[in-house]
């Protein structure tokens, strides 16, 4: 454990060099981050079915209790995954990231994953959506807990990748959201050819293709952020003289 009286030698260089407002990624993750939560959590703190943004399906009533508490737990997960992230916050408050670090898991993403894989399995929106959700929320739930799993067990490198996995998953339901708008406004000229003028038929395509590279693509981000960085590690080790390493 780092005490706050630590020489700052002490600190991984990488971290104490760069101050937090020159990394240019974290302000507008969270500036996204909550830009998203601003315009998501309103209708399911409503308590009003009506205000969902997601059709229930006749044989689930409680689906917009299951929707709405998913999307809360889901907030804390993106909240406390913004902080879990951020570089300098982890440095600072190593007491505090594993504080927040349960928080995300417990009582973020593994009560969010559970009722997003129900209310999946329970999607009006088609069979692919359906796939896409289940898988999601399995994967979402497996990083999470692996990544926690290694932090008990002191493996920090592979608490970090399995984190940074999790992080692109509980991200990944923005660029989910973006992708439904672009598809929307491409797709939505060929009603009447491509989709036979079925308004249903084109909302299952389009929720199913945001579905699908909603998640696909950031964890593809992640993998290539993941290997780079290893690569990087190499090169530096076989250029250092066998002496020093
Ligand atoms: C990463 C794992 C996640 C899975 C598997 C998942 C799954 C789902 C599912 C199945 C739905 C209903 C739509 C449908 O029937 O297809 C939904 C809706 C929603 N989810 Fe998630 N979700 C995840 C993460 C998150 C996160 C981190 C948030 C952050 C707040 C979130 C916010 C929402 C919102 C706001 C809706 C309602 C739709 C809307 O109003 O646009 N989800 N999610």
């Amino acid at each position: 454990m780092t005490s706050p009286t630590s020489a700052p030698a002490e600190r991984p260089a990488h971290l104490a060099r760069v101050r937090w407002w020159r990394r240019p990624w974290v302000a507008p993750l969270m500036v996204v981050a909550a830009a998203f939560l601003a315009f998501s959590l309103p209708p399911y703190l409503s308590m009003d079915p009506g205000q969902s943004r997601v059709p229930a399906p006749d044989f689930f009533p409680p689906h917009f209790a299951v929707l709405s508490l998913h999307v809360v737990f889901g907030s804390i997960a993106m909240i406390t995954c913004c902080l879990q992230i951020w570089p300098w916050f982890r440095a600072r408050h190593p007491r505090a990231h594993r504080v927040i670090g349960r928080v995300y898991v417990f009582g973020g993403c593994l009560p969010s994953g559970l009722l997003g894989l129900t209310v999946g399995l329970a999607t009006p929106f088609g069979p692919v959506t359906m796939a896409s959700n289940v898988l999601l929320a399995l994967l979402w739930i497996g990083c999470t807990l692996t990544g926690w799993r290694m932090a008990r067990k002191r493996r920090f490198v592979d608490h970090r990748r399995w984190m940074v996995r999790s992080f692109a998953l509980t991200m990944s339901i923005i660029t989910n959201r973006l992708y439904g708008a672009v598809f929307t406004i491409l797709l939505e000229p060929q009603l009447d050819t491509a989709f036979h003028g079925d308004p249903m038929l084109l909302g299952s395509t389009v929720s199913a293709l945001a579905a699908w590279l909603g998640w696909v693509l950031p964890l593809l981000l992640a993998e290539w952020w993941l290997e780079r960085g290893d690569a990087a590690k190499r090169r530096t080790r076989a250029a250092r003289p066998a002496a020093t390493r």
